[in-house]
């Protein structure tokens, strides 16, 4: 088999294959695609660990799966997932193994990273996170004043930030209600100031989440916490008592203040978009307790397994890995809705924007080269019902096609009168009324006067796939994640591109760094930038 990376992908035979069959089958429709196969809504489903995907609303026919499953194969997409598992360098442009399944890894597994077993230290940092998290739940840690913590500030920002609230959020159900969590990301002082204008500096603790230790808005708020915690407290040797830090740079750590024996630790083959389930997760670990952290690491693992081994017709991230794919690079597909219908899911689409988008918003593939295709489509959504009375509009009766994932759950947490068949009953009927829509003869037949009728008249044929779980426990959290982990790495895999670097954030930092001298200079700054920016921090300088 040619090698994928140095196979261009428009290259690829099944690539030219899907473009000369996409001409064919574009202008088919779902309607007539369910008429012709009435077993096609049981056929096109697949289930593991707990997820029942069905992806027969798709616009695709048997022949379009089989060339996206040749596609994969043609991408390499084994040999990158053997590569991946095994501990390789994958992440080229760092040196960087890409390991965040063995932060799932149960501790007989062995996983290899420059000939040492990586398992072992990632268990000696749960049981560490375990302990302390079980001194924090039953009281017995003690602040400063000898109080026990009632309050867990987590300060950090992107994967440090995102996982930490998805997961707080979604896990609510779970969670040591006694106890008040907060998350600190944003530097703009009103997310600090609202964030703890109610909190007690005696009874409040301080995650530092941060892999590298150096982002500017999550040092900044680090700052703030400490002296918003001394001016009350006093005595440095408080620190000790309401901060500790998560992080793979115990140099910044150990210089900021913070005791290395309160530090949890990662590695940098866990990137910051994947590292939840790392001590990045060390507030859920609060939250839920270690035992339930433990389901959610299994579910993470049960995905992980399944990705591994099942053959790729049967495999639920290659299958929604590859439909992306589909309809980003042959339907021009701009973006791809989330759409949960789970409230304690609320945070679940911000959560996958920096997953998807930072992971896959490349444009050079693992050679160097520009890429001639699109890559990531933009990830949004919303939970519903809520959603549908905001942009389903757009999406029933847009110009745009919007691919979109429906995700629900049979039980409730929360059951209540028949709040939740009401809940069932949307997503079912939404995927529905995209799918197949309203004609122009239904329009009439329900009296619709002719001016209104086009109006009136919905398309269909706007692709879904529906997800049905259970119920919403740590271990279905841990399996959706990966699910669009490993979803991401097909896509990734496909595209010929690194998924796991992320040089696009650099340029807006170190200019930002440079602004922000500026704007707070002293003496008047003599700025080289373009007329627009010197313009706005003259603008900005002559209103402080
Ligand atoms: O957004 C850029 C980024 O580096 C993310 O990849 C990362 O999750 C975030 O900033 C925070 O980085 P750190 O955890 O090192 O503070």
């Amino acid at each position: 088999m040619p090698d994928p990376i140095k196979t261009p992908l428009r290259q690829r035979p099944a690539w030219q294959q899907l473009t000369a069959h996409h001409d064919q089958i574009r202008a088919r429709t779902l309607r007539e695609l369910f008429d012709r196969d009435p077993e096609r809504g049981r056929r096109l489903t697949r289930e593991a660990c707990g997820v029942y995907l069905d992806f027969s609303k798709n616009r695709i026919t048997d022949e379009t799966l089989g060339l996206l499953l040749e596609l994969a194969q043609q991408s390499g997409l084994r040999e990158r997932i053997d590569a991946m598992f095994n501990g390789e360098k994958i992440n080229i442009t760092e040196d960087r193994a890409v390991l965040h399944v063995a932060l799932r890894a149960p501790s007989s597994q062995r996983i290899l990273v420059d000939d040492i077993d990586v398992v072992p230290g990632v268990h000696e940092v749960l049981t560490r996170m375990a302990e302390f998290a079980d001194k924090i739940r039953d009281g017995s840690w003690r602040g400063h004043t000898g109080r026990s913590i009632k309050n867990i500030v987590n300060i950090g920002i992107g994967g440090s930030d995102l996982g930490p609230v998805m997961a707080y959020e979604a896990l609510r159900h779970y969670s040591q209600r006694e106890l008040t969590f907060r998350f600190v990301s944003n530097v703009d002082g009103t997310d600090f100031a609202e964030a703890t204008r109610d909190l007690d500096p005696a009874e409040t603790l301080f995650i530092i989440s941060s892999k590298t230790f150096t982002t500017l808005e999550t040092m900044t708020n680090a700052h703030t916490a400490r002296d918003w915690c001394l001016r009350t407290l006093k005595d440095e040797a408080a620190i000790a008592r309401h901060f500790v830090a998560v992080s793979t740079n115990a140099d910044a750590v150990s210089a900021f203040g913070i005791d290395v024996m309160n530090m949890f630790g990662f590695w940098d083959w866990v990137g910051g978009r994947y590292s939840m389930d790392s001590a990045i997760g060390l507030s859920t670990m609060i939250a839920i307790g270690p035992d339930a952290f433990g389901d959610l690491l299994a579910g993470f693992h049960d995905m992980d397994e399944h990705f591994r081994a099942a053959p790729f017709a049967e495999n639920l991230p290659v299958i929604m890995g590859l439909l992306t794919v589909w309809y980003s690079d042959f339907f021009d597909a701009q973006t791809q809705a989330v759409l949960p219908y789970d409230q304690y899911l609320k945070r679940f689409p911000a959560y996958l924007q920096q997953l998807t988008m930072e992971s896959n918003g490349k444009h050079v593939t693992l050679t160097g080269a520009q890429v001639d295709y699109d890559t990531s489509p933009i990830y949004w959504g919303e939970p519903g019902t809520n959603g549908q009375h905001s942009f389903y509009q757009l999406i029933h009766q847009g110009t745009r096609l919007i691919p979109a994932d429906f995700i629900g759950f049979l039980h409730s947490l929360n059951p209540l009168g028949n709040h939740h068949d009401l809940l069932t009953a949307n997503v079912f009927a939404q995927t529905e009324a995209l799918a197949f829509g309203k004609t122009p003869e239904q329009v009439r037949a329900e009296g619709t006067p002719d001016w209104l009728v086009p109006h009136r008249v919905f398309e269909g044929n706007r692709p879904s796939n529906t997800l049905l779980v259970d119920r919403l426990t740590p271990h279905a959290l841990g399996v959706l994640v990966a699910l669009y982990e490993h979803s991401v790495f097909v896509q990734g895999t496909v595209w010929s591109i690194n998924s796991f670097d992320q040089w696009g954030v650099e340029l807006g930092k170190v200019l930002a760094k440079t602004v922000a001298d500026e704007l707070e200079s002293t003496d008047e700054p003599q700025l080289a930038h373009d007329s627009s920016t010197n313009a706005l921090i003259r603008r900005y300088r002559a209103a402080r």
